[in-house]
């Protein structure tokens, strides 16, 4: 496969060709993250759904893998689901092995007019830790005559295995156990929780551990669904949010009727956290929104569609004021981090501007801190921006905090011309102004942020707000520039910009 095209991304994943959706069955053994994915390798939409394959060892490096699951039928496709590690041999599937691999995932039936059938859970077993599979022989596990029950994810749960899955449009998150992964009961249904939108796709359920906001002790746990909505988001298509609670086994019971947000744009979703990893979770969301996934240019010029998010880790905090929040920082940057490429410790109101056009990869990470802010000083002038521009093209992508203002960070990605002289505009190219909380307003304020040719990452407070947005530049961007102006006095700012290494070169 060719990952040179200029939209192609240097350090995510995406797929050697045809269309890619939601992350699927996501687990980690033996030091391997393993990712499927919904994949159409014949075509640059959605449909004909199979499970891709790729592997890694340090979340970033991919290798791709063949194909782990094929249609079982004609007119019958393999959705979205999940991948368990049956270490006991709880579904006699492995008598001579601890590491037995169990995929559980929809299959979805189409009629012959095209209008869709039933959708059942079904399973399909590896003895080769996950790198071929075969199907179970007496799917499927739950049958079902409704065309909207999907996306099935397993965890283990004491010496059970528990699942959610969505009865879509019908707003449920519906909860099975099972002593093996082959019967399963049917437990009670999580109803009417968040933005429904026209219906829930891909619920995921994860512990989590507690931190203390100061100390980053974790002090107890709980656990989060996500569940992903589409469409009818607030900024348009698709959304993944997340519910905070208690789980028993049979039963999720919420710590407060908050709706909260994965991000605060509108590029991730779907996400799915990897299964066998112990303390913070590992996650990461197909970075596109079926608003105009299947429209936005990359697959017209390079043959492939979509990527995924950088991998990200989660933990939950609480704090007096904005109350429970889950935390995603990026995962470990060390095997993409390269040189640096420019560094202003003690900037002050200044700027640090840096010409990448000379890295290879075209992406970069960039760091910058400011501690300091006497808030109630700070007017509507007072800044810290990031700006991205093409100067072959000046096409710009901005984004920044407002110190002053009530909308601290935003990402305008209106200043590229990539993708007006195409079709979305309305949909694309509005200004983006995101940020979820104006209370949140402290003296310290962080932003970490990846560029990856056509993505652009941000991770605000530690990752107390994070943010997957999709760029389509005519001409690579090409220079960054740094800003901090009319901060209040005693404000400090520190910025520091690095190259990033192609994972794919
Ligand atoms: C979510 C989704 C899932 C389904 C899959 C089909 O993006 O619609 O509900 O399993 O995609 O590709």
């Amino acid at each position: 496969a060719n990952y040179t095209g200029p939209l192609r991304p240097q350090v995510h994943y995406s797929p050697p060709t045809g269309f890619m959706n939601d992350p699927n069955g996501m687990f980690y053994l033996n030091g391997v993250f393993h990712l499927y994915y919904q994949y159409n390798p014949t075509g640059l939409g959605a449909g004909n759904q199979h499970w891709g394959h790729a592997t890694s060892k340090d979340g970033y490096t991919w290798e791709n893998q063949p194909i782990a699951l094929f249609p079982p039928e004609e007119r019958q496709y393999v959705f979205s689901g999940s991948v368990v590690v049956d270490v006991n041999n709880t579904s006699g599937f492995f008598p001579n092995q601890n590491n037995g691999v169990v995929a559980i995932f929809t299959l979805a039936r189409y009629n012959e007019d095209g209008s869709g059938g039933p959708q059942t859970q079904a399973i399909a077993y590896s003895h080769d830790e996950g790198y071929t599979f075969q199907y179970y022989d007496q799917n499927p596990v739950i049958n079902s005559t409704s065309s909207h029950f999907r996306d099935p994810k397993v965890i283990r749960h004491g010496d059970s295995w528990a699942m959610v899955v969505a009865y879509a449009q019908e707003f449920a998150v519906g909860i099975f156990t099972s002593p093996d992964l082959k019967k399963w009961t049917w437990a009670s249904n999580f109803t009417n929780h968040g933005l429904l939108g026209a219906q829930y796709e891909c619920p995921n359920i994860v512990k989590m551990p507690v931190r203390d906001r100061d100390s980053g002790a974790v002090v107890d746990e709980k656990y989060v669904i996500t569940l992903s909505a589409q469409p009818g988001a607030p900024l348009g298509g698709s959304v993944t949010q997340y519910f905070i609670g208690d789980f028993n086994g049979t039963h999720f019971t919420t710590v407060d009727a908050a709706t909260r947000l994965t991000d605060f744009a509108k590029d991730n979703y779907a996400a799915q956290f990897f299964y066998g990893v112990e303390g913070n979770p590992i996650s990461l969301g197909w970075a596109s929104n079926w608003q105009y996934a299947q429209q936005v240019p990359t697959g017209n010029n390079e043959g492939w569609r979509s990527a995924m998010t950088l991998p990200r880790i989660s933990y939950l905090t609480k704090a007096p004021r904005i109350g429970w929040t889950m935390v995603d920082e990026i995962y470990d940057t060390k095997p993409i981090l390269g040189e640096s490429l420019g560094a202003k410790p003690d900037m002050g109101n200044g700027s640090l501007t840096v010409d990448y056009a000379d890295v290879a990869s075209n992406a970069l990470y960039i760091e910058a801190n400011v501690t300091g802010i006497n808030v109630a000083k700070a007017t509507s002038f007072s800044t810290l921006n990031l700006t991205f521009t093409s100067p072959a093209s000046g096409e710009s992508l901005r984004s920044g905090f407002y110190f002053g203002g009530d909308n601290p960070f935003f990402v305008d990605r209106g200043q590229l011309r990539g993708f007006d002289n195409i079709f979305f505009t309305d949909k694309f190219s509005v200004a983006d102004v995101y940020y979820d909380s104006a209370a949140d307003k402290t003296a310290t304020w962080r932003v970490q942020a990846v560029i990856d040719r056509s993505m652009y990452e941000v991770f605000l407070d530690g990752g107390r707000h994070a943010a997957t947005v999709l760029l389509y530049p005519t001409q690579p961007l090409t220079m960054v520039n740094v800003a901090a102006r009319d901060l209040p006095a005693g404000a400090k700012v520190s910025v520091g910009v690095w190259a990033l290494k192609s994972t794919w070169a």
